[in-house]
């Protein structure tokens, strides 16, 4: 990618919409792709606008096949409405069309399989990604390895801090998770990175200046991808 990738779409409405529409034109005209899909604030208004336009239009997603990017391993069953697979059921599959038994997500047991999954279904067609205000990518924290597969990782304190928002107390996230490596994100055919909010300006700015793969900003394994399109709104841009 080179900076003609980084679009600034001004507000979270518009680019969420513009992120919306991509997949909706792909869902339309090819409707057995492959989603990998993120959870976090990020998205959130992303899948407000497809469910809108299910909801409108009809768009059919009977046969889509979805690849979330993490979720956390050891979580208390008191925050069982903490999982990222909660998050999907509630903030889109439940009010979709989607079939559950097209929805994957990686966790202990599947982990070393996940990719070859994901390779067994075509590969992910259209991958969204948020990124950490650290740089990560999934739970990719840095430093970290661009050849990385699925696997189980260690948060980093900084993403501890930042998810402990959603918990009663810091020391209750989670301090592992089951992520996509980096490897297994470059695999997307196409991939949307979208950052929003002041909290991100920071990594967006590195992102920006890098020309190369730096493992202190796990996103920047995206530089050397054509197919990568980074959407920020204006409290994330500095340019
Ligand atoms: P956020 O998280 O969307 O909640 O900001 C993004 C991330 O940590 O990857």
């Amino acid at each position: 990618m080179n900076k003609n990738n980084f679009l600034n779409l001004e507000t979270i409405e518009k680019a969420s919409e513009f992120v919306a529409n991509q997949i909706i034109s792909l869902v339309n005209s090819k409707p057995n792709c492959v989603l990998g899909l993120a959870t976090g604030s990020t998205p959130l208004k992303v899948y407000e606008y497809l469910i809108e336009d299910y909801q409108k239009n009809k768009t059919n997603y009977e046969n889509v096949i979805t690849f979330n990017l993490d979720e956390y391993v050891g979580l208390d069953k008191k925050y069982a409405d903490k999982s990222y697979h909660y998050f999907m059921n509630k903030n889109l599959f439940s009010k979709i069309n989607i079939n559950l038994n097209n929805t994957y997500f990686p966790d202990e047991k599947n982990s070393e399989k996940y990719d070859t999954l994901i390779k067994s279904k075509g590969g992910i067609d259209f991958q969204i990604l948020g990124i950490g205000i650290n740089g990560h990518i999934g739970f990719n924290e840095p430093p970290a390895d661009l050849n990385s597969k699925t696997r189980i990782v260690e948060l980093t304190d900084s993403t501890i801090k930042a998810n402990s928002r959603f918990f009663n107390e810091e020391s209750d996230v989670p301090n592992r998770a089951v992520s996509m490596g980096l490897w297994s994100i470059l695999q997307a055919k196409q991939i949307f990175l979208m950052a929003f909010g002041k909290s991100k300006k920071n990594a967006i700015e590195k992102l920006y200046k890098l020309n190369d793969f730096d493992p202190n900003l796990p996103a920047s394994s995206l530089i050397k991808k054509d197919n990568v399109i980074v959407i920020v709104d204006q409290e994330s841009s500095f340019y």
